[in-house]
C-alpha cells in the first residue's frame, strides 16, 4: 500500500544525511518540518517536505489527513526483557516495604522467581503471552525492539525464550533484535558455584544459541552480587568467537567495572549506569559504545540517577530504553519513559527523541534502516492526536496521544 500522509502539524525528527548516531551537543537539535507531508511507499519513506512542494500523486495513495497532527518516527526499544512468564507484583509490594533489589534477589525471588516460572511454561504459553506486551508497545509507538533472554537460566529455558523471540520476529511487524543474556544471574543450583555456571553459559548454553543463530548480540549482568568483571570478560570473549556484539547490563547496583570491561569488548551499549563518574565517562570518550539509560528501572526501584545531564555534557551520545521487564520495569511505554527522562534527567524534548530513535536505533545496529524520517528508511512511524507544542508530548505524561500506527507502510 502507498500512503500519503498531508497537512501535517509538524513531521518530526527528519533527516536528509542521516546520522547512526547523534552526540553531546547536537542532542539538543532536532530537525523538524512545519505543515509537512509524507509519502510511504510500500515499506519504506519515499518523501517528505513542505505542503507547498507536494507532489501531485494524490489518486493514487491512500491519503491521510493530519492537520494539527505530528508525526514522529517510531520509537526504537533498544533493551527489553519483555518475553518472561507470569507478573511479580507480589515483590512490588515488598519494595514497598522497603526491601532491596538485592535483598529480594537473594531471598531466591527476582529474576530467580521469574526462572522458576519460565521453565515450568510451554514454549507456546510464553509467546501467547508476550503478545499481548507486544501489541501494546505498537499501540504506544515502539517500531524496533531488543529482546533479551536470561530467564531460563537452564540450557532449555533459555534456548526457549530464544526461540519464542525468533517466533516473535517472524509474526509480528516489529523489528526485534534478540540478546543472549545466560549470565543474568547464578541459578539457586549453582549458588557457591558461580565458576562452574559461567563454564555451563560458555561451554554449551553459547555453543547451542550460536548454532541455532538465535541471537543478535550478548549480554552479562556485570555487577555487584551478579557477575564479575572477569566472569563477563570470560563470556564476551566466547561471544566473539561466535561474532556476537556485546550489549550489556552495567554499573546499576556499584562502580562495577561494567562500563569498562563493555568498552575494551567495543560493546554496541552498555545499560542502566546508575554509578557513572568520571572514569566511565572517560571510558566511553572516543569509543563505539551507547551509553543506555533506563529510566523505568530507576524509577521503579527508587534507584539514584544516572548522571545523564553530565555524560551529554561531556559530548557523549545517550540512548534512551524501557528495560520492559517483570522485576524492575513492567512498562514498555517509551512516551512515559520520555517523560521520566526530562523530569529525573533533566533532557530537553529534543533530547529525549534523539535518545530513543537514532540513538536507540544504533544501539540495535539499525540506525541504517529506521529511527528517523529519511528517505529509504522503514517506513515506521506514527501519528499524534492534535497537539498544541512538541513538549506537550512528554508534558502529558499519562495521556495516550497516539492516534494512528504505522509500521512497514501498513496501518497498524
Ligand atoms: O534490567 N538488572 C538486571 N536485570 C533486569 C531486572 C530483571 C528482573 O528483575 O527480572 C533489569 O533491571
Ligand atoms: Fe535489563
Amino acid at each position: 500500500m502507498h500512503i500519503l500522509i498531508k497537512n501535517i502539524k509538524k513531521l518530526v525528527q527528519t533527516e536528509t544525511k542521516p546520522k547512526t548516531k547523534i552526540s553531546g551537543k547536537d542532542m539538543a537539535k532536532l530537525k523538524n518540518i512545519d505543515n509537512a507531508y509524507l509519502i510511504l511507499h510500500n515499506d519504506k519513506i519515499e518523501d517528505f517536505g513542505k505542503m507547498k512542494d507536494m507532489p501531485d500523486i494524490e489518486g493514487n495513495y491512500k491519503s491521510i489527513d493530519a492537520g494539527g497532527k505530528f508525526v514522529f518516527p517510531s520509537f526504537c526499544d533498544s533493551h527489553t526483557h519483555l518475553v518472561y512468564a507470569g507478573s511479580r507484583e507480589i515483590e512490588y509490594n515488598d519494595k514497598i516495604k522497603g526491601l532491596s533489589y538485592e535483598e529480594i534477589a537473594k531471598r531466591g525471588g527476582g529474576i530467580l522467581n521469574s526462572a522458576k516460572l519460565l521453565n515450568k511454561t510451554s514454549e507456546n504459553e510464553l509467546y501467547e503471552q508476550a503478545l499481548p506486551r507486544i501489541n501494546e508497545i505498537i499501540s504506544q509507538g515502539t517500531g524496533a525492539v531488543e529482546i533479551k533472554s536470561g530467564y531460563g537460566l537452564t540450557l532449555e529455558g533459555e534456548l526457549k525464550m530464544l526461540r519464542v523471540i525468533k517466533r516473535l520476529k517472524e509474526t509480528t511487524p516489529l523489528i526485534i533484535k534478540s540478546t543472549f543474556l545466560g549470565a543474568h544471574s547464578v541459578p539457586a543450583e549453582y549458588k557457591g558455584k558461580q565458576k562452574d555456571y559461567v563454564n555451563l553459559v560458555v561451554n554449551e548454553m553459547l555453543p547451542a544459541v550460536a548454532e541455532e543463530k538465535l541471537a543478535d548480540f550478548i549480554d552479562v549482568f556485570c555487577d555487584k552480587g551478579f557477575f564479575t568483571v572477569e566472569d563477563t570478560d570470560k563470556i564476551l570473549k566466547a561471544g566473539a568467537k561466535y561474532g556476537l556484539r556485546p550489549k550489556i547490563h552495567a554499573n546499576e547496583l556499584d562502580f562495577s567495572g561494567g562500563v569498562q570491561i563493555g568498552v575494551k569488548h567495543n560493546a554496541l551499549s552498555v545499560d542502566h549506569l546508575e554509578y557513572v563518574g568520571d572514569d566511565e565517562i572517560k571510558a566511553l570518550k572516543n569509543s563505539e559504545t551507547m551509553p543506555t539509560i533506563l529510566p523505568g528501572a530507576a524509577f521503579f526501584l527508587n534507584m539514584p540517577y544516572s548522571p545523564a545531564r553530565k555524560m551529554i555534557d561531556a559530548g557523549l551520545p545517550l540512548a534512551l530504553a524501557s528495560d520492559f521487564n517483570p522485576g524492575s520495569s513492567p512498562s514498555g511505554n517509551m512516551k512515559l519513559m520520555m517523560s521520566f527522562a526530562s523530569v529525573n534527567y533533566k533532557m530537553t524534548i529534543e533530547e529525549v527523541i534523539n535518545a530513543s530513535t537514532v540513538n536507540t536505533a544504533y544501539a540495535m545496529n539499525i540506525s541504517d534502516i529506521t529511527g528517523s524520517i529519511a528517505k529509504g528508511k522503514k517506513a515506521n512511524i506514527f501519528i499524534t492526536k492534535e497537539m498544541s507544542t512538541l513538549e506537550y508530548f512528554t508534558y502529558a505524561y499519562g495521556s495516550n496521544l497516539i492516534d494512528t500506527v504505522i509500521l512497514g507502510g501498513k496501518v497498524v
